[in-house]
């Protein structure tokens, strides 16, 4: 198999995403949620798809630790990078991105997309409820994926 993506999901936004496109697509894709499973040999894949959701500015621990630990070898693969992330304001999403992966895998990475998030209020506890409702006025179910990003995102890395 070619291909594989790891990602991490808190809500299951990005584990949405990810399944989707398991659905959908005609490759065989390898899924990780680096919550869960340890990632196999990179070295076998000549795809590699990294992405979570960003919580207070930044993604999930496990996956920086997965890109810092194998950053040699995903900048010898064919990389995508992408986030969910709640934030709309451009400047401060391209931030959150930017912290998110290291500068040399940005450059390195075939395509590179936020997909838009989603507030699922029933997996929140009460204390990401009150920040949600704080911070962006959140006070039901609320979804804004990027579809087209999304795509774009999937045709680019599978070209
Ligand atoms: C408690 C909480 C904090 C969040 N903080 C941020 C943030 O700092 N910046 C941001 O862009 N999005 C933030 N988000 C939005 C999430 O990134 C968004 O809901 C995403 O779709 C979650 O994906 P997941 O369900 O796969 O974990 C936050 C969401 C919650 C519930």
């Amino acid at each position: 198999m070619n291909n594989i993506v790891v990602y991490a999901s808190k809500h299951g936004t990005v584990e949405g995403i990810v399944r989707s496109l398991l659905r959908k697509s005609p490759e065989e894709i390898l899924s990780i949620n680096i919550l869960k499973e340890e990632p196999p040999n990179l070295s076998d894949y000549k795809n590699i798809m990294i992405g979570g959701s960003i919580y207070l500015g930044k993604i999930q621990k496990p996956l920086t630790k997965f890109i810092k630990h194998h950053l040699d070898i995903l900048l010898q693969k064919r990389v995508g990078l992408f986030l969910c992330a709640g934030e709309t304001d451009r400047k401060k999403v391209i931030d959150e991105f930017n912290h998110a992966f290291p500068e040399a895998l940005r450059k390195h990475a075939v395509a590179k997309e936020v997909f838009g998030y989603a507030y699922k209020l029933d997996e929140m506890n009460f204390l990401e409820k009150m920040l949600v409702k704080k911070m962006r006025g959140v006070t039901e179910n609320t979804s804004a994926l990027n579809e087209e990003g999304i795509e774009r995102f999937f045709d680019t890395v599978f070209k």
